[in-house]
């Protein structure tokens, strides 16, 4: 495993497509002495498509492990309906695979199915592979995106709750003993709701009568997506008590970054990068705003506190979380996959300190509280071995690098808020102006005589 483990380094190290110097820290090879030497698996990657499924699916694929990417490109249309793209130029999977097998001689496999909506396909496909673990990725994964118009509010909970229950039952009917991996969101916990610190999944509570108790930590969605998320939590403890599935649910932070080892090896290879007002997630939306040029775009205040986690602990976290199974009989693991929590308007004076762009305090176009506080465990998976990657200004630059390499393919229209939580913001969002938003270039041109 170590040798396979160095030859993949070395070709991080020769690979040019990213500068090298700007790759995370953290090597395949130092983690994957601290997470043991567990057995290569079989894998099926549902959403390994996407911005987080895709280096997972390289990063273990890296590892040893046989990997089966599904995905039904449904991210990929959206992008069309939208009129947006990946700020990075990613390739189709074919290309991607196939650029893969070319630099490491390891296969990913691709198969092309909605989780949704083909069921028998997914049940064929689960009793052909027989696969020891199951990550579930395969969501519509943009709140402001399942708020924009009644479709999308409806298409985020049948894609979202219907794939998780299919995954459920395709997984009894194959009869086949997977064990589910799925991405789960801090979000559902709420914000700041527990008044301390958040635990993992579940809390102790004293019931009425002086019962003490250990349950499921009370759902907070914030959006109809991080509704889905409370479901899908639901569902995975329904199935678990009925049927002995084994389930892990990750909750999430906001993943930030875009390259790891993995993807960094070749150009064809680039992961995903949204920027736009409806995908683009928080920190990798400010760095790509100031390296534009452009003004960052704060909601109210800017009090709200979340949690990160950079793109290459995610892949490590599903191995941790893949190599770390419950037992038979086990209730639902339930780990908070986080490294740090930041507020918003710190990291926003973090990246407008480092690139001189100014700061705009702008009308919020989500229903929440202006300010909260944010404490989040995260101690099972450092027990595991997980040493986090926290906001780190160096990794900034790696951000920095590949928004500056594609700009030209930035369409700064598509910055500002675009979805509205209700009536009251919409109004309140009214003046935005999409097209008032100019790279810092064209500004220049403009001004020129
Ligand atoms: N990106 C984040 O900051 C973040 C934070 C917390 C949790 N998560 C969770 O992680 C998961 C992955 O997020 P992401 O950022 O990679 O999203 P993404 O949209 O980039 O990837 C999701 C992938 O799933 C595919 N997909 C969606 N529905 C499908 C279906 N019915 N059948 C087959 N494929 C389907 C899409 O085509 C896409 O490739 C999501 O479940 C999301 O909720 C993400």
């Amino acid at each position: 495993m170590k040798i396979i483990i160095w030859a993949s380094l070395l070709q991080a190290v020769v690979s040019f497509s990213v500068p090298k110097t700007s790759v995370p820290r953290s090597s395949s090879a130092l983690f994957a002495e601290a997470n043991g030497s567990a057995a290569p698996k079989k894998i099926l990657v549902l959403g390994g498509d996407g911005f987080c499924g895709w280096p997972t699916s390289l990063y273990l694929s890296d590892q040893g492990h046989d990997v089966v990417v599904v995905d039904n490109l449904s991210r990929r249309n959206i992008d069309l309906e939208l009129g947006c793209d990946s700020l990075t130029p990613i390739q189709p999977m074919e290309v991607r695979c196939q650029a893969w097998k070319e630099v490491t001689g390891k296969d990913i496999r691709f198969v092309n199915l909605d989780v949704a909506k083909e069921y028998d396909l997914l049940v064929q496909l689960i009793e052909k592979e027989k696969p020891d673990s199951i990550v579930h990725f395969a969501e519509q994964r943009a709140a402001p995106y399942s708020m924009k118009t009644s479709k999308t509010k409806r298409y985020t909970v049948d894609n979202n709750v219907g794939g998780s229950n299919n995954l459920c039952c395709a997984v009894i009917d194959s009869g086949v003993d997977a064990h589910i991996v799925h991405l789960g969101t801090m979000g559902v916990y709420g914000y700041g709701t527990s008044g301390g610190e958040i635990p993992e999944g579940y809390i102790d509570v004293i019931l009425p009568g002086g019962r003490e108790s250990n349950i499921l930590h009370p759902a907070y969605p914030g959006s109809v997506y991080h509704a889905t998320k409370c479901l899908d939590a639901l569902l995975w403890q329904f199935y678990n008590k009925n049927d002995q599935l084994r389930v892990t649910d990750l909750h999430q932070g906001i993943v930030w970054g875009t390259n790891t080892p993995q993807t960094a090896l070749d150009e064809r290879l680039i992961n995903r990068f949204d920027y736009d007002g409806d995908y683009g997630t928080v920190l990798n939306r400010f760095l790509m705003q100031g390296a534009m040029g452009v003004p960052l775009t704060v909601y109210g205040t800017g009090g709200q506190t979340r949690a990160f986690i950079h793109i290459s602990d995610t892949a490590r976290c599903i191995e941790l979380a893949i190599n770390n199974p419950p037992k038979p009989g086990d209730r639902v693991e339930i780990f908070n996959q986080v490294a740090e929590t930041r507020r918003v308007r710190d990291i926003a004076n973090l990246v407008a300190k480092l690139t001189g762009v100014e700061v705009n305090y702008i009308p919020n176009p989500r229903q929440e509280a202006d300010e909260n506080e944010l404490d989040v465990s995260n101690k099972k998976f450092c027990n595991l071995g997980l040493d986090p990657i926290t906001l780190d200004t160096g990794l900034f630059d790696e951000v920095t690098e590949v928004v500056k390499k594609y700009k030209s393919r930035c369409n700064p229209q598509k910055i500002l808020p675009a979805s509205f939580w209700n009536k009251k913001r919409a109004e309140a969002c009214a003046d935005l102006d999409p097209k008032s938003v100019k790279l810092a270039e064209e500004k220049t041109e403009a001004a020129a005589p």
